[in-house]
């Protein structure tokens, strides 16, 4: 057992309190120190470093509304409707907690696609933080999954129908997908069964899995330590005496005051969101939602959330055509890997039969398997990241000039297909969103190539901060 500490003559009672519980929880102690005053983080850390905090308070907040929702909502499809009904209405503060909740969801997917996008333009993904990005992944997987599932619990038109035409597109998957799409069902269409268990994954299996990946996302950072806007390493230089980096300070109380300024700001538009707009013109919560499931009445149009348009945009714009695209350009690298790969003997026809073979499946199956592979290719392609980007540099500020501009067409390209996927189809729309999933990919598939080109400015040995 390590030693007793004893409290300095004359201390106060709160120092007495703090040694005596430090003699018998020293762990908390130490973990306190490791993980806030003694966390190291660099000293210029800027706007795009306050959604990770808020991304935890997000957390919370629908952890803490989501228990008291439980307390009033019944999970049966002849009830729930008017459950929440009864929270809107009848149940203290009920429409406050409920409007939280709604509101938190999509508040949580601006903060983590924003955080998200901080992670892209400083290289925060690149070694040797491959695996924060990594459980950062998982974790955006886990919160799609419990989005999706909590929209269905509502039990309104859309949550009936977003969640019978999702679900139906599993069905799709070629051998296994009906069987899947029962599964994950459990009926032949979505019922009193699916609703049963949407609410078990939604309230405990899907959080406890997320807050495990946040527990690991933030072990992880602390034990890499923070990147920052300028990609510079910052343990790289450290007090020689003290062994702290020269450019890093204690993250409490600097960051956690810090960090109080976002929170702030955060705290007052979603209020104003709650308060004033809790449905945001029908993007948090959709019209159709206030009517009642009606499994024999399908809405004339059905789109999900806005924070999973991009990627349904994306499902839609693989039609017969779009697959015939995928068939060109499998063929054309197949060709291009044939001629310039460097493969030799036995391999040098390994690129053309693997074109051709990939070609020959795109062709089996329908063109709608393949938009569920594209959609999902879509997300899981982001794990990739840390090996994708080639770049000699982190942060987007020594990469060349122009790559601002392919980041902020990338931006613009998420946010044209976010809309396309909100809007009834049409074959305009459908070729922009046509053009928009290929640059995606493009984006990414070639990020090998374009990330080493053009000509990078030299990056500092020291990271730049102005005082303000
Ligand atoms: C519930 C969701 C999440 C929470 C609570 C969360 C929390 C945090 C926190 C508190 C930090 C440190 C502060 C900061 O750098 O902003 C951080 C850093 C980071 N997060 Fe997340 N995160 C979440 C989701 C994600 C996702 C979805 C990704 C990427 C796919 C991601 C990637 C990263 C990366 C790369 C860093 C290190 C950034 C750097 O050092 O420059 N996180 N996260």
């Amino acid at each position: 057992m390590a030693e007793f500490k004893e409290a300095p003559a004359g201390a106060s009672m709160g120092e007495k309190l703090t040694v005596w519980t430090e003699n018998r929880f020293p762990t908390a102690f130490a973990e306190y120190k490791k993980h806030l005053s003694e966390y190291y983080a660099p000293k210029n850390f800027n706007f795009w470093y306050f959604f990770g905090s808020l991304a935890l308070l997000v957390l919370v907040i629908q952890i803490v509304t989501g228990i008291f929702l439980v307390m009033h909502y019944k999970p049966d499809a002849a009830k729930a409707f008017e459950s929440v009904e009864y929270i809107m209405r009848d149940v203290p503060w009920g429409w406050l907690v409920r409007y939280m909740h709604s509101t938190g969801a999509s508040a949580f997917f601006v903060v983590v696609y924003l955080h998200m996008f901080r992670g892209m333009i400083y290289g925060s993904y690149k070694k040797p933080r491959e695996l924060v990005w990594i459980f950062g992944c998982a974790i955006f997987l886990c919160l799609m999954a419990e989005a999706f599932m909590g929209y269905l619990l509502p039990w309104g038109q859309m949550s009936y129908w977003g969640a019978q035409v999702i679900i139906n597109l599993f069905a799709a998957i070629p051998f296994i997908g009906p069987d899947l799409s029962l599964l994950i069902r459990g009926d032949y269409v979505v019922g009193d069964a699916t609703l049963n268990r949407f609410f078990s994954f939604h309230v405990i299996a899907v959080p406890l899995v997320l807050i495990g990946l946040v527990v690991a996302h933030l072990l992880a950072l602390h034990d890499v330590g923070s990147n920052n806007p300028d990609g510079v390493e910052i343990k790289a230089k450290k007090d020689p005496k003290t062994g702290i980096p020269l450019d890093g300070i204690p993250f409490h109380p600097y960051y956690t005051v810090h960090d109080i300024v976002g929170v702030s700001v955060f705290l007052l538009l979603f209020s104003a969101v709650v308060f004033l707009a809790p449905e945001m013109g029908g993007y948090f919560l959709e019209y159709n939602n206030f009517i009642p499931a009606d499994p024999l009445k399908t809405p004339a149009h059905i789109a999900p959330v806005w924070y999973f348009t991009p990627y349904y945009s994306m499902l839609r714009a693989v039609t017969d055509d779009m697959v015939n695209v995928f068939v060109g350009l499998t063929l054309v690298a197949g060709v291009l890997a044939f001629l310039k790969g460097g493969f030799t003997g036995i391999w040098k026809f390994a690129p053309l039969v693997a074109a051709l073979v990939v070609a020959a499946l795109l062709k089996t199956f329908d063109a709608k398997f393949y938009g569920v592979v594209v959609m999902g290719v879509a997300v899981l392609i982001l794990f990739f990241l840390p090996w994708l980007d080639r770049s000699p540099v982190r942060s987007i500020r020594y990469r060349p000039s122009w790559n601002v501009w392919l980041y902020g067409l990338f931006v613009i390209v998420f946010f044209v297909l976010g809309y396309l996927g909100i809007q009834p189809p049409s074959p305009g729309k459908t070729l922009m969103a046509q053009i928009g999933t290929l640059f995606y990919f493009g984006f990414f598939l070639l990020m090998p190539w374009w990330s080493r080109m053009g000509e990078f400015k030299a990056v500092p040995d020291r990271v730049t901060f102005h005082a303000h």
